[in-house]
C-alpha cells in the first residue's frame, strides 16, 4: 500500500473533529510561493502556507527530544480540569470580585510537565506549556531555534509592512486541549511541529455574534460563548456565526490575522501537539480609508470602551453609563 500522504492524513484528521453548531468553510492550503497566498496576507486573511520550511529545524521537538535537551529551567504551565484553557489576565483580576481562574498557573521544570503529561489518564487535570522561546534554552535547542527560516520571516514583515517581531511563543498541549474562542491584537504566523491542531477562525465582523467579555474582565479579548453548551437566550447572534475551519499538521503555517477570532483544538487522540507562533505587530494606519474595516471598527471600540472605563474608575458604572448613552437614542 502507498504511504499515506500529508492530504491524506489531514482528511481522515477533518472527519475525527467536533462538531459544534455552525459549518464552518474551509481555509485554503497553498504553497508560499503561490500569489494568491500572498494576496489573502495582504488583504489580512487566513492561509495554510505547506511549504515555508520556517520551523524545519524543529520538527523533530518532541517530549523526549526537549527533555533531554531544553535544560533545567522552568516553563510556565497551566492545568485545567477539563480539556479547556480559556486565557486569563492576571493583572484585571481584582477588577471583578469573586473571579474564579478557570485554570491553575504553575512554573515546572520541563521533567515535571513531561512526567504530568505521561502519567496522565482520561478525565484527569490536563496540562498545557505556554511558555515565551528565550534564550534560557539549552544550545542544542538555541541552534534550532537559529535554524527557523527567519529569512522568510523577515521578507513577509517586509513586504506587508508589518512593525517588529514581538515574540514567540512554544505551546506543548496535551491530546484534546482546546484554547477557547479570542483575537489577538497581533498578526500571528502559527507554526505546527508535532501533531495535529483545528483553528475555528472568524472574521472581525463576527464580534456582534462571539459577545466578548468586557474590557477590563480578565478574560478581555475571550468569547463568552460556550461552544459546546452555547446560551441562545443571552447570546442570540451565535446562532448566526460564520466560521472558517483550518487543520494544521507538522511543517503546516497558518496565517493568523490581527483580531480573526480562533478557537485552537489539539486533535484529539492523536497525542501531544508543540507549536511555535510568531507575532508581530500590525503596520501602521498609513492613510485612513473610508468606509473603516471591521478590524479598525473593533480598535476604536476598544479604545473607547478603555477611555469610560478609567475616567468613570468603577467597572461597575460601565453598563449603566453605556445604557444611559445608548438606549433609546441610538437604539
Ligand atoms: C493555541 O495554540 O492553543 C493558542 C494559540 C493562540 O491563540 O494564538
Ligand atoms: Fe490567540
Amino acid at each position: 500500500m502507498a504511504a499515506a500522504t500529508a492530504e491524506d492524513t489531514l482528511r481522515e484528521v477533518s472527519k475525527e473533529v467536533k462538531q459544534y453548531t455552525f459549518t464552518p468553510e474551509p481555509i485554503p492550503r497553498l504553497s508560499c510561493t503561490d500569489p494568491k497566498a500572498e494576496k489573502l496576507i495582504a488583504n489580512e486573511q487566513p492561509v495554510i502556507l505547506t511549504d515555508t520550511d520556517l520551523v524545519k529545524s524543529a520538527l523533530h521537538w518532541n517530549l523526549d527530544y526537549l527533555g533531554s535537551n531544553i535544560g533545567e529551567g522552568t516553563y510556565t504551565v497551566y492545568s485545567s480540569s477539563n480539556h479547556k484553557f480559556l486565557y486569563f489576565d492576571e493583572k484585571k483580576m481584582s477588577y471583578v470580585p469573586g473571579f474564579v481562574p478557570p485554570t491553575k498557573h504553575m512554573d515546572l521544570t520541563f521533567d515535571e510537565f513531561k512526567s504530568k503529561v505521561n502519567s496522565s489518564s482520561p478525565g484527569s487535570e490536563r496540562y498545557y506549556l505556554q511558555q515565551a522561546l528565550n534564550d534560557s534554552v539549552d544550545q542544542r535547542i538555541v541552534m534550532d531555534f537559529m535554524g527557523f527560516n527567519w529569512n522568510w520571516i523577515m521578507e513577509q514583515q517586509k513586504k506587508f509592512k508589518w512593525g517588529q517581531l514581538t515574540s514567540n511563543l512554544l505551546l506543548i498541549g496535551m491530546d484534546g486541549v482546546i484554547t477557547p474562542a479570542h483575537y489577538d491584537e497581533q498578526q500571528n504566523f502559527f507554526a505546527q511541529i508535532q501533531g495535529f491542531k483545528r483553528f475555528l477562525l472568524f472574521e472581525p465582523s463576527q464580534f456582534e455574534c462571539l459577545y466578548p467579555y468586557p474590557i477590563f474582565h480578565p478574560h478581555d479579548r475571550q468569547s463568552q460563548v460556550d461552544f459546546d453548551n452555547p446560551d441562545f437566550k443571552r447570546f442570540p447572534k451565535f446562532r448566526d456565526v460564520k466560521g472558517h475551519e483550518a487543520i494544521v499538521g507538522p511543517g503546516d503555517v497558518l496565517y493568523l490575522p490581527v483580531y480573526w477570532w480562533h478557537q485552537v483544538e489539539s486533535v484529539p487522540n492523536r497525542g501531544v501537539t508543540v507549536s511555535v507562533n510568531f507575532w508581530y505587530k500590525s503596520a501602521p494606519t498609513e492613510k485612513v480609508v473610508y468606509p473603516l474595516k471591521p478590524q479598525q471598527k473593533v480598535a476604536m471600540m476598544r479604545n473607547i470602551e478603555k477611555m469610560i472605563t478609567d475616567a468613570l474608575n468603577d467597572a461597575d458604572e460601565v453598563p449603566p453609563f453605556l445604557r444611559t448613552m445608548v438606549l433609546g437614542r441610538y437604539t
